[in-house]
């Protein structure tokens, strides 16, 4: 994995590639989200050449991917769970919540495990306010969490193995 990585990054005209689906400007959003997927992760490397594809300023890319709380920079986990932090939230427990991931993924806000297993980020609104609070585990969104739900939705990703939580 390792290598093929290490030749991925000596082929620009890999994000050339990638790129060639999306046919329009708009696109660019859409297009960074795909490398994120496939090269795990957003690097400074991944940010130029998404910028040499895309015939725009690295600074516009890495504009974007830092705007957006779904993308942002760095290596990415296998499962990111994000758990919304804006008021409605709040206003139902989201502190709870928050405190319970923390303490089952054994990591903080903004953490991502040992293994690259689980990343944990707070994040402002993410449309779910009419049944808060809500967290999402990469793509799925989980409304109404309640502290004592955790444990069990994280299950369903392997964040509990052998019925411990990572600080129990
Ligand atoms: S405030 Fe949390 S989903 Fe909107």
């Amino acid at each position: 994995m390792a290598n093929e990585d290490a030749g991925l990054r000596k082929q620009p005209s890999w994000y050339f590639t990638t790129a060639e689906p999306h046919k329009s400007r708009n696109d660019l959003l859409s297009f960074i989200k795909d490398v994120q997927r496939q090269r795990n992760g957003l690097s400074s490397e991944d940010i130029h050449g998404i910028a040499v594809a895309w015939g725009v300023t690295a600074s516009e890319v890495y504009g974007i991917a830092t705007f957006y709380s779904y993308l942002g920079t760095g290596p990415r986990a296998r499962n990111v769970v994000r758990v919304c932090k804006s008021t409605p939230c709040c206003l139902k427990g989201c502190d709870r919540v928050a405190a319970e991931v923390e303490r089952v993924l054994g990591i903080a806000d903004g953490g991502v495990q040992a293994d690259g297993s689980f990343s944990l980020s707070t994040v402002n609104c993410i449309g779910e306010c009419d049944r808060a609070p809500a967290i999402t585990v990469n793509e799925d969104v989980y409304q109404g969490v309640a502290a004592a739900d955790v444990r069990n939705i994280l299950s369903k990703y392997g964040a509990i193995q052998g019925g411990e939580d990572a600080r129990a």
